[in-house]
């Protein structure tokens, strides 16, 4: 059976204290709240915490994820973090190809299959962001748009690569702005994601792969996206910053 994963996805926020406090939060409600063992939390701090994050992990239940890559391997590039640096940190996983990333910092399909490249070379396992933007869902062609995505970010990977990777599906137009896809919409682009996973690599791998859906998930409405076919989980964002609201998602399996 594939995994249940909740994926906190802080983006730029939190002092070091800040993010102290929170992943200390995060500790007391684990302590408190009995997860189910089937269920993988994981947090991904921004990257100057990552450190003291994976230290406090080592001593509680969650695994420690970056929110970026670099797309190069090592060298002159001021500024950027390498999958073998993160490798060196013992990190397990890497947020790939975020809309943020997209829309902001000129992140392309094959920017994104470079990243996912070095990441699988080192270990990392790359969480793969997907989704369409409003005016594309408006005209009909979030079934195309998230279809290119796949496609150009994963189908080079061999059988093997592929799972190791996880997909996040979300929607742009839900990301931050507290309309969250209803359950049906989700549940469409889940199982559009699976059935071309399962065209390329075959129906047994396309049903390890856990896909997971990002875009204004909270307590409220995790139990019925959950409960979907397809939908393996969550990637979470604002409500990741609250570690009762993070646990509480994680329990709505
Ligand atoms: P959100 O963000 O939960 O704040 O909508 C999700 C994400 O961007 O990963």
């Amino acid at each position: 059976m594939r995994k249940h994963i909740v994926a906190g996805n802080w983006k730029m926020n939190c002092t070091f204290t800040e993010a102290d406090e929170l992943v200390n939060g995060i500790m007391e409600q684990l302590e408190e709240k009995e997860l189910p063992r089937e269920t993988q939390l994981i947090v991904c701090p921004p990257l100057p915490y990552l450190e003291m994050t994976t230290d406090y992990a080592n001593d509680s239940y969650f695994l420690v994820g970056a929110q970026n890559v670099s797309d190069q391997e090592r060298g002159a590039y001021t500024g950027e973090v390498s999958a073998e640096m993160l490798e060196s940190m013992e990190i397990d996983y890497c947020i790939v190809g975020h809309s943020e990333r997209r829309q902001y910092y000129g992140e392309t399909d094959a920017i994104v299959a470079a990243k996912v490249d070095r990441l699988l070379a080192h270990g990392l396992k790359p969480i793969v962001c997907v989704g369409e933007v409003l005016e594309e869902r408006e005209a009909g062609r979030q079934l195309e748009v998230v279809k290119r995505q796949v496609e150009q970010g994963l189908f080079h990977l061999t059988a093997e690569q592929m799972q190791e990777v996880v997909i996040a599906y979300e929607p742009v137009w839900a990301i931050g702005t507290g309309r969250t896809a209803t359950p049906e919409q989700a549940q469409e682009i889940h199982a559009h994601i699976r059935s071309l996973l399962a065209a390329k690599y075959g129906q047994a791998l396309a049903d390890e792969v856990s896909i997971l859906y990002g875009g204004s998930c909270k307590p409220s409405n995790a139990k019925e996206l959950f409960a979907c076919a397809d939908i393996d989980g969550g990637l979470i964002g604002g409500a990741s910053l609250k570690a009762e609201d993070f646990v509480a998602i994680a329990m709505s399996f």
